[in-house]
């Protein structure tokens, strides 16, 4: 996991789910109430798992599963923190249904909203948000490009960097 930032990007390589989880964690920490993160990524490129993370990293307890079925889960923090919106847009055939399913009542209420397969509604995002383009490479290991739209996301991508490239100062179990 060797962070290299560019004023606006991000790249990452993570080698086992772990590690996108605990990227994820990072994020969910620097993420605040109205804040979008759009994933975009093949089948199986660790979308859900970096979601998984962003939760945990929130203060979500319940399990958080790909709403592939459902197109959005919503999740409550445990102690008053903010919600998590988790919205999947698989199964979408474009941004008009996005918009007919309720996109903007999560995109402009009070939580996080993370939506994987957003570039399926790109054209009804917001201008500003975060972008992450994530890639297989093999069993085990992907690539995550962050992508900052915004001076907001700029400032957490430079702030997710920092962490990541403290990493070896964080506990054992909160690095894999
Ligand atoms: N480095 C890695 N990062 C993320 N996941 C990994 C990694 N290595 C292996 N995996 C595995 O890859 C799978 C990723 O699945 P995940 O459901 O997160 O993908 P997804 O992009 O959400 O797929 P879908 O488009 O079907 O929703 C998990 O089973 C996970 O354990
Ligand atoms: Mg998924």
């Amino acid at each position: 996991m060797t962070p290299i930032l560019t004023q606006d990007s991000f790249d990452i390589i993570t080698h086992s789910a772990r590690q996108t989880l605990a990227v994820g964690r990072r994020l969910g920490r620097l993420l605040q109430i109205g804040d979008v993160v759009c994933l975009q990524g093949e089948l199986g490129s660790g979308k859900t798992c970096l979601t998984q993370g962003i939760g945990a990293g929130m203060g979500i307890e319940e399990a958080v599963r790909s709403p592939t079925f459902v197109l959005v889960n919503e999740h409550e923090p445990v102690d008053g923190g903010v919600p998590l919106f988790h919205i999947d847009l698989y199964r979408i055939s474009g941004a008009h249904e996005a918009l007919a399913m309720g996109l903007d009542d999560y995109l402009y209420d009070d939580g996080v909203t993370v939506i994987e397969w957003a570039e399926r509604a790109a054209e009804v995002l917001p201008e500003h948000c975060l972008w992450v383009h994530l890639t297989y490479l093999d069993d085990t290991k992907r690539s995550l490009h962050f992508c900052a739209q915004g001076e907001r996301y700029r400032r957490i991508l430079s702030a997710l960097e920092q962490e990541l490239s403290a990493r070896r100062s964080l506990a054992p179990a909160d690095e894999e």
